[in-house]
This record gives C-alpha cells, sequence and structure tokens, in this order.
C-alpha cells in the first residue's frame, strides 16, 4: 500500500518536472527570439553608431563645443599625442627632409638664420637646428610638447629658442623666416584652416629660403578624417608650382609603422622645396 502511494506520487512529480520542462522550453525559445531580436534592434541602432561616431573624431569635437563636457574622443585625441609624446620623448635624430634642407641651404650659403617649426612636438627637429646654429621659433598646439621641448634644450640653446603653445589656425609668424620645417605636422591642420596657414608660410618665408616637411595623400589610411588635410599629386604639385621650386620629392605609399603601432596604409609626400618667387 505504502509502495502503490509512494509509486502514484513519484508519477505525479515526473508528470510536474515534464509538464514543467516543455512549458520552460517554449518560454525559453520565445525569450530567446525576442532577445536575438532586441540584441540586433541595440546592435543596429545604438553600438554601429556610436562606433561610427568615435572613427568619427572631429564629429565628436564638434558635439564638444555645443556640450561642454569631456566626450570620450577629445580625452583620446589627448591620450593620442600622449602617447606618441612618450614614444619620442628621447628621438633625437632629426627626419631626412629637414637635414637635406640644411644641406641646400648650405650650397646655398645660409648656414644658419631663423627658422620655423611647425607642430614641433617632443622636438627632435628643434634640437638638430638649434644644435645646428638656428635660431628657432617652434610651435605646437599641445602645452604638453613644448613642455618635454624646453625640458630638453641646454642654458646656451634657450636664448635662440622662442616657443608658443598655438594651433595653425591662430599663429602668427616673424617676417624673414630661412627656413620652414613642418614634420608630419601639416596633415593635421584642418581643411578650414590650411589655405590660410599655407599662406603664412609662404609669405614668411625669405626668397631663397627653404620649406622642408611631410604631407599625406590622397589613398593615405585616415584620408576620410573631415578635421585632417589630404593632398592628391596634383594639389600638393599646385601648393608649390608658383613661388617654389622643389629641391627633393619623395612620395611613399604602403603599411609602415608609427611612432604608436602600425598603420596600415600610409601615402606620404615628403618635400622640400626652395622659395623662389
Ligand atoms: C605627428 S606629430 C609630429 C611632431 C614632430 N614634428 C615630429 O616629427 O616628431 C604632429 C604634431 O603636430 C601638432 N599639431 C597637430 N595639429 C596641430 C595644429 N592644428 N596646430 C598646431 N600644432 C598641431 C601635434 O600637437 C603634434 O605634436
Amino acid at each position: 500500500m505504502r509502495s502503490q502511494t509512494a509509486c502514484v506520487a513519484a508519477k505525479t512529480y515526473l508528470i510536474q518536472i515534464m509538464g514543467k520542462r516543455q512549458e520552460y522550453n517554449i518560454t525559453y525559445i520565445i525569450r530567446l527570439i525576442i532577445n536575438e531580436r532586441l540584441r540586433s534592434i541595440i546592435f543596429s541602432s545604438f553600438l554601429l553608431p556610436c562606433v561610427y561616431l568615435l572613427s568619427q573624431a572631429s564629429t565628436l569635437a564638434a558635439f564638444q563645443e555645443s556640450f561642454p563636457i569631456p566626450l570620450p574622443t577629445i580625452f583620446f585625441h589627448q591620450l593620442a599625442w600622449s602617447d606618441y609624446y612618450d614614444k619620442t620623448a628621447t628621438a633625437r635624430d632629426p627626419h631626412p627632409t629637414l637635414q637635406k634642407a640644411l644641406f641646400f641651404l648650405k650650397n646655398d650659403n645660409i648656414a644658419n638664420g631663423l627658422a620655423v617649426d611647425l607642430g614641433c612636438g617632443t622636438g627632435r627637429d628643434t634640437l638638430f637646428l638649434l644644435e645646428n646654429g638656428w635660431n628657432v621659433f617652434a610651435i605646437d598646439a599641445e602645452e604638453q610638447a613644448i613642455a618635454i621641448l624646453l625640458n630638453r634644450i641646454n642654458e646656451n640653446q634657450s636664448a635662440r629658442l622662442t616657443v608658443a603653445v598655438i594651433s595653425f589656425a591662430d599663429m602668427l609668424l616673424p617676417e624673414g623666416v630661412s627656413l620652414i620645417n613642418a614634420s608630419f605636422s601639416l596633415p593635421f591642420c584642418s581643411p578650414d584652416h590650411f589655405q590660410d596657414c599655407w599662406q603664412k608660410i609662404f609669405e614668411n618665408l625669405v626668397i631663397g629660403g627653404m620649406f622642408c616637411g611631410h604631407f599625406f595623400g590622397d589613398r593615405d589610411e585616415w584620408a576620410n578624417k573631415p578635421f585632417m588635410t589630404h593632398h592628391t599629386y596634383a594639389q600638393l604639385m599646385n601648393l608649390f608650382s608658383d613661388r617654389f621650386e622643389i629641391k627633393y620629392f619623395l612620395q611613399e605609399e604602403g603599411a609602415l609603422p608609427t611612432a604608436v603601432g602600425v598603420k596600415n596604409h600610409w601615402h606620404i609626400f615628403h618635400v622640400v622645396a626652395k622659395k623662389v618667387r
């Protein structure tokens, strides 16, 4: 009798479990479908735009102007340059374009004078100019870069160095400059200000003076970044056609390392040009 009751109880229990499991299965499947839908809705309506916005740093920079809160890209920008400065804080090797410019100037009997270093960063080119007896006006938009540069110069050099934390858009250049160096910096000038900036460069360079630096081409990986300025080969030649004679030109393209990682597709123009008119 007792075992019969136990048997009936066990059966009832089993039926209950199976019923629940069935119920559970159906609910589970419905939930899965809802979750899957929700996930794709969340993904397409929230995550994708976020990824897009993050890749378009200037869009967020524009946002920042309207909302004075520290948005991640601003932070990202600062982090990006900080990282670059950490990696180049002790770099001393000047860029070959600058070395070539000094060589051409020496050939023209200009051994020193006043040079401007645009977007000097931590100062690898500025230091080289100072070591070669030049007076240098070094500018950079980032205070951190200028602070590092100032820490790297000796007493003898400090009398020949003037610095400014200022953007290309707002800078004023001294007259009578014999050399303007812009190593990997002008592409970071926004297209809105580039023409103005270029005008300041050629107006303040003396005839016989030299420009040296880098531009990024239209096939560069960053060419779609709206806050940067890229040039086609023809546009670049146009910049120099009226007043300059190109003394050295190199077009480089491909996967190359950056100071802080790897960029899959660089397209760089290395230029040294003499102002002739
Ligand atoms: C790639 S780093 C090159 C630094 C240095 N010329 C070198 O070759 O090591 C570019 C530098 O340009 C500066 N820069 C970028 N945009 C600028 C702007 N609009 N005005 C002034 N400096 C700018 C950055 O702060 C950074 O230090």
